[in-house]
């Protein structure tokens, strides 16, 4: 098979970022900056804000990721992009700046799912083939889907309210820990005990493999003022703890149904795979790693920086459509949305 070089550009969120990623060599560069500072002050992604700094930076992140790659702009064989789900001012900024790019330069111009970016993302990294069990969590989104194919993704599950991602950044913004919320609660809750607060778990044991999150985040925020949790860092500690244990025995429980969903299919899956910025969850990923082996399945999950939002998995995705798709052409035309 030929050698396929693509670059992927995202803008769908809080990150802009550009990516080199070769069929053959893996990932050539991924410059991601993330416009944290610039949201912090409103502990949450301002879309206006996000859209102005995309703007900002999109072309000096890009032309890294050529410097970065040692890569010149008639080796690519397409540019992808990023077209949604998203807010729709970061993802215009992203698809008109790779559409331009390669309507001047001649290059095919993909339109990229940022859901199945995320899901495809282990491929990128490991052998495995399809059909396999993805847990996509991430800041928008929660479900599971049987992974059919480069673009069949069957959705088995999913959250009926708040994504898990929302869960945490807003208990996070709540304990005052800033934004993300993620990552500082999985920081927080390293020397906590997570037996010291008991939190609810909604749906646990319903035979599906749906989420709620909206009163978990509820009951958070109210523990949270009852107990006065702030005054004291140990308290914020055990909290933290206690709340990621929470959330990771939810998975598992809700995990251990989407693999029966599957059985009941009549599907083996050749992987439970976590991806999205909550994969990077090394609680979550443990609790379902364990899970996956007492199930005999083999548990994989990208790295840490790949499964938070990036470039290289939108170059990935545009690579699996050039690889995997007969007779793709540019999708210049095509408008970018925000919603599913
Ligand atoms: O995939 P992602 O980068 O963006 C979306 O597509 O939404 O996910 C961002 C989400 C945020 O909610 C963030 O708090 C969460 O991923 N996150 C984490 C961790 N790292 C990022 N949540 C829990 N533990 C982490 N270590
Ligand atoms: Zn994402």
């Amino acid at each position: 098979m030929t050698e396929k070089i693509v670059l992927g550009i995202e803008t769908s969120c809080d990150e802009t970022s550009a990516a080199i990623v070769s069929s053959k060599n893996g990932i050539l560069s991924n410059i991601v900056y993330s416009q944290i500072r610039e949201h912090e002050k409103y502990r949450g992604i301002v879309p206006e804000i996000a859209a102005r700094a995309h703007l900002d930076c999109i072309e000096e992140i890009v032309k890294e990721s050529f410097f970065k790659a040692n890569v010149k702009f008639d080796q690519l064989d397409a540019v992808a992009a990023t077209c949604g789900p998203g807010l729709i001012g970061g993802l215009i900024v992203g698809s008109t700046f790779a559409k331009t790019l390669s309507f001047c330069f001649n290059k095919i111009f993909i339109p990229i799912n940022h859901l199945f970016a995320h899901g495809l993302t282990v491929r990128l990294e490991n052998e495995v083939n399809f059909p396999y069990l993805l847990l996509l969590a991430s800041g928008g989104h929660c479900m599971f889907c049987i992974v059919n194919g480069v673009d069949d993704f069957q959705v088995i599950g999913k959250s009926i309210d708040d994504s898990i991602g929302e869960c945490f950044d807003k208990t996070g913004k709540i304990l005052g820990l800033g934004y993300p919320g993620g990552p500082a609660i999985e920081v927080a809750a390293k020397n906590g005990n997570c037996h010291n607060f008991v939190l609810p778990r909604p749906l646990m044991k319903s035979k599906n493999c749906n989420f709620s999150f909206s009163g978990l985040k509820t009951a958070a925020k109210n523990m949270i003022i009852e107990n006065k949790i702030m005054e004291s860092p140990e308290k914020i500690s055990d909290f933290c703890a206690s709340f990621q244990h929470t959330i990771s025995e939810i998975v598992v429980d809700r995990a251990k149904f989407a693999i029966s969903i599957c059985e009941n299919f009549g599907i083996t899956p050749n992987a439970f795979v976590i991806s999205g910025g909550v994969g990077a969850n090394t609680k979550i990923r443990l609790a379902l790693s364990k899970l996956a082996e007492i199930c005999k399945i083999p548990f994989l999950a990208p790295k840490n920086s790949l499964c938070t939002d990036n470039g290289a998995m939108i170059a990935h995705n545009g690579i699996e459509i050039l690889l995997n798709k007969n007779n793709v052409t540019s999708q210049i035309t095509f408008k970018p949305f925000p919603k599913i």
